[in-house]
């Protein structure tokens, strides 16, 4: 029924997020709470602090999106929740939880795979003018995944290509860190790189022209690593940011080239995670796709970076596909699509 309402919930890493939509796909509450803040004085995320966070916010996220709502528990059809990959104390809390409030209201608990939220995304009403249409090439460019995945169809995944090591966001990161940079460093390194001059340093661009379409970005930490232990001035840093936005967009552009060139039939190509929001890597994929023929489907921002819309949405998909999981189902820390 396209009136059923469907709550997702996320809490596979650092963002505690919960969000109702119609099953047309009208999003009618959403919310996210960044734990950045506890994980920072750490450098990265700290698994523990993150379970015992989810466990303090999400049940109040959620009376806050049902309230949102206007309705209440009752008025749910469904409850889908992250149920892997991730974090396994995060991902127990917000699946029992799930599964808590599937039992009360005797309604369908679904079990998200999060890289599956993800990639369903771009097909919520409003993302791409006229929807988007199976089969589609992904690029999941976040900071736990870097994937090249041809989406077939609901629960139908093709994954052409991955990191060999580090994922992008990770590389970005950690040469953020090596330039001094907060954590977590894209953002800060994006805009450093903007005063900075490309072509002063040259910074290797791991497996470009290889066939295929994996990934691979330790060399390139590695090299910025050589560079900034040899002394650098803050035009110096500048210069190194930008070259390393530049090697990782054009080797980004010559492997979704590749990955485009293996999938004949796609309709789009399309970017999500939260190294999406890098305007110089946006720009690179627009040029390989509008090559292609096809449109670069970029999600807005808050879609790209984890949240529970997708969660609920990727719930509706497998609904209306006739796929719901028992309650029996146990959160996997690992699962590839
Ligand atoms: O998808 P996301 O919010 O969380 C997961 O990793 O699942 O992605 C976070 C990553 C971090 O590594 C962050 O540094 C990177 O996305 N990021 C960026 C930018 N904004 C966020 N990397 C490059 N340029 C940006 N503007
Ligand atoms: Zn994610």
């Amino acid at each position: 029924r396209e009136d059923a309402l469907v709550l997702g919930l996320e809490s596979s890493c650092d963002e505690t997020a919960a969000a109702i939509l119609r099953a047309d796909g009208t999003i009618l509450a959403e919310a996210v709470l960044s734990q950045l803040e506890e994980h920072t004085p750490y450098g990265g995320v700290v698994p523990e602090i993150a379970a015992r966070s989810h466990l303090a916010h999400l049940p109040a996220l959620v009376r806050r999106v049902l309230d949102q709502a206007g309705t209440t528990p009752a008025g749910l059809a469904a409850v889908a929740a992250t149920a892997g990959p991730g974090l396994i104390g995060g991902l127990i809390v917000g699946a029992t939880l799930g599964k808590g409030m599937a039992i009360a209201q005797g309604i369908p608990y679904l079990a998200i795979n999060h890289l599956e939220g993800h990639a369903l995304t771009p097909r919520l009403p409003g993302v791409h003018p006229g929807g988007l249409a199976f089969p589609y090439l992904l690029l999941l460019l976040s900071g736990g995944h870097c994937q090249c995945v041809l989406v077939e169809g609901v629960a139908r995944h093709r994954r052409l290509g991955t990191t060999l090591d580090d994922a992008v966001g990770e590389a970005f990161d950690k040469s953020a860190k090596l330039l001094g940079l907060p954590w977590p460093g894209g953002p800060h390194l994006e805009r450093l790189a903007a005063s900075g001059d490309a072509k002063r340093f040259s910074l290797p661009r791991p497996l470009y022209g290889r066939e295929g379409c994996d990934f691979s970005f330790s060399g390139l930490k590695t090299a910025v690593a050589n560079i900034v232990a040899k002394g650098l001035d803050d035009q110096g840093r500048a210069d190194v940011a930008a070259g390393f936005q530049a090697a990782v967009s054009a080797t980004l552009a010559n492997r979704a080239a590749h990955a485009l060139a293996m999938a004949p039939g796609a309709t789009a190509l399309v970017v999500s995670g939260g190294v999406a929001a890098n305007q110089g890597i946006r720009t690179a994929l627009a040029a390989v796709a509008a090559q292609a023929g096809l449109p670069l489907v970029a999600p807005p921002i808050r879609l790209c970076t984890d949240n529970a819309v997708m969660i609920a949405w990727a719930g509706i998909e497998r609904l209306r596909a006739g796929l719901t999981e028992g309650l029996d189902h146990a959160p996997r820390p690992r699962w590839p699509l």
